[in-house]
């Protein structure tokens, strides 16, 4: 059976350069054979999102991100930057998980801003959220700035060897799973 792969993007808007960038990095990866994949956002969350205060009450939208994200094989998040961290909704989606929910799954951080600075989103940020969750997060995060974008849409080809270099790590880290599926 094909592993699962799972995206999710931490945008408000669309069309969003975060969501291009998660659903890039998932292309890569099908490409590649490592999986199928989906790829869901807040706009997926629904309006009324922000006042879920806990899983057992999650409109049924929400609760289909939840558990596809739970029951994924891997995971490749995104956040645009919002006052140096992350948008405070994608935290809040992942505040709704019981904290053994996400044990080993390998995790690809991606994140977009207009800083250059703020790519510190990824190991200050980002990477200690999946880690508290004791996912196996991987070494190469990508941050894309607004020049690494030739429209919301799509990225500049040149950052296409960046992706490459991340999903080939995404690559090893699946490499037990596809082993045994
Ligand atoms: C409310 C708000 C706050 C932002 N704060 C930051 C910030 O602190 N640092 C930064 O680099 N970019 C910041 N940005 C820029 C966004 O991170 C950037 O435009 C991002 O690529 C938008 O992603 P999206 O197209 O997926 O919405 C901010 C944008 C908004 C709307």
């Amino acid at each position: 059976m094909a592993l699962r792969i799972v995206g999710f993007s931490g945008n408000l808007a669309r069309p969003s350069r975060t969501r291009t960038l998660v659903q890039a990095v998932l292309d890569t990866a099908s490409a590649r054979g490592l999986g199928q994949t989906a790829i869901f956002d807040l706009i997926d969350a629904g309006a009324t999102f922000g006042q879920t205060s806990e899983r057992a009450k999650a409109h049924p939208e929400v609760e289909a991100i939840l558990d596809a994200i739970q029951k994924a094989d891997a995971l490749v998040v995104g956040t645009a930057v919002y006052k140096g961290a992350y948008t405070g909704l994608f935290k809040h989606l992942f505040d709704l998980f019981d904290m053994t929910a996400l044990a080993r799954k390998p995790v690809i951080v991606t994140a977009t801003g207009a800083a250059p600075h703020h790519a510190s989103v990824i190991d200050y940020h980002l990477r200690p959220l999946f880690l508290f969750f004791d996912c196996s997060v991987a070494t190469r995060g990508l941050y894309a700035l607004q020049p690494d974008f030739e429209s919301p849409e799509r990225l500049v080809p040149a950052f296409q060897a960046r992706i490459d270099r991340t999903v080939d790590e995404l690559a090893q880290m699946l490499q037990p799973a596809r082993s045994a599926s």
